[in-house]
């Protein structure tokens, strides 16, 4: 059976040429960058040369690129590091409702040990109000932790205006851009971001890589501690043909930034226009074009039920999610539509989230988006009967 994968938000399949990058750093440089010798420079080498990429593609500098396991110890690091850093300066973090839970559990943690955090509401299009930000900035804020865009429902947040606002208040300001970075261009001085978290196999890089963008002169406390690598910032022997399947990863999406967002919008717009085609029901979770990410679709299709749609799209051959891998092995509701929709509205148990990425073709968003409604007509169809 042909399958179809449309679940890149959860992960992203290696581009050839990452893996071509890293099996030959496997083969042939095995050193260890803190070493003085041949092997070791040559293993340096290729580390700064892969930290160079990294931070010009977002307008940093080369030292201000750290290295971490994913995406999720980059949030925790920002999160926890400035916490710590700046615990003198005040204890009040604002984040908002629809963040990862490594931002949010993250926060919850601070939360259980004496910081204050307010979390934002959002609209039924999942994004913050600036004057809810700016009522619930205090003198006591130390760190602002907004999502670049999301994970579930492809809501972009205002970056740019939150960064204005921050310019003249002490608290540093981060952002998760696992979803958004590779899709959408960013330059941190523009933005004013203080800290922006990555993760490389959101971006057809390997899994278990990402970096934390760190501006010049933030106070941040480290979080593990040993040697002296990554600008003592990060202690570890650095993991040397991830970090350059990532750059390789890196590489390829700044070029593709423009045609990937042309693709995946006209993907969006062939897979409704197919449900409409057809007659189904559905609503739109977010947003469709300006104000959302390109490769997130979340669609809500009244009358079925999320289980059963997974279920019979994986039968199909059709991989989608209900929303954060995380949370995918227990299908709970989700703390996003919970936030854009409140806890008792249908949508939370409905709606699937279809992500486009590397390799899809207009053929099997046509095909894929036929089998949807014939599975949702199905289910709706069987769920009146019973009634
Ligand atoms: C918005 C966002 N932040 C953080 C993460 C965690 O990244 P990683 O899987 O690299 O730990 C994810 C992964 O789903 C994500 O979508």
């Amino acid at each position: 059976m042909e399958r179809i994968y449309l679940d890149h938000a959860a992960t992203s399949p290696v581009h050839p040429k990452v893996v071509d990058k890293m099996v030959s750093i496997l083969n042939q440089d095995f050193g260890n960058p803190s070493s003085i010798h041949s092997f070791g420079r040559e293993a340096r080498s290729i580390l700064d040369e892969a930290r160079s990429i990294i931070a010009s593609s977002i307008g940093a500098h080369f030292n201000e690129i750290v290295f971490t396991s994913g995406g999720t110890e980059a949030d925790n690091f920002a999160i926890l590091g400035i916490a710590e850093a700046m615990s003198e300066k005040g204890k009040h973090i604002i984040t908002s409702k629809i963040e990862h839970h490594a931002v949010l559990h993250t926060c919850e943690y601070l939360e259980k040990n004496g910081y204050e955090i307010t979390y934002l509401d959002v609209n039924e299009n999942g994004q913050i109000s600036i004057d809810d930000l700016k009522a619930a900035l205090s003198e006591n804020t130390i760190l602002v932790t907004i999502m670049f865009g999301n994970n579930e429902v492809g809501t972009i947040q205002p970056i740019k205006e939150i960064g204005q606002l921050l310019k003249n208040h002490q608290a540093y300001f981060h952002t998760d851009a696992v979803q958004a970075y590779g899709v959408m261009k960013m330059n941190v001085n523009e933005l004013n971001l203080d800290l922006l978290s990555v993760s490389a196999h959101k971006i057809n890089g390997p899994k278990g890589i990402g970096f934390v963008y760190i501006r010049t002169g933030t106070k941040l406390m480290s979080r593990i501690h040993g040697g002296e690598q990554e600008l003592k910032r990060r202690a570890g022997t650095e993991n040397i043909s991830s970090i350059a399947g990532f750059a390789e990863a890196v590489k390829i999406a700044q070029y593709s930034v423009e045609q990937k967002q042309e693709q995946y919008q006209q993907f969006k717009k062939i897979f409704l226009e197919e449900l409409k085609n057809q007659n189904v029901d559905f609503q739109l979770n977010g947003l469709l074009e300006k104000g959302s990410l390109p490769h997130v679709l979340n669609i809500s299709f009244p009358g079925t039920d999320v289980e059963a749609m997974l279920v019979n799209l994986d039968l199909a051959g059709i991989a989608a999610s209900s929303g954060s891998a995380c949370t995918a092995g227990s299908i709970e509701p989700s703390h996003v539509l919970v936030a854009m929709f409140g806890k008792d509205s249908e949508r939370l148990r409905n709606s699937i989230r279809f992500s486009f990425g590397l390799n899809n073709t207009i053929e099997e968003i046509e095909k894929a988006a036929n089998k949807v409604a014939e599975i949702v007509k199905r289910l709706t169809m069987s769920n009146r009967n019973r009634r």
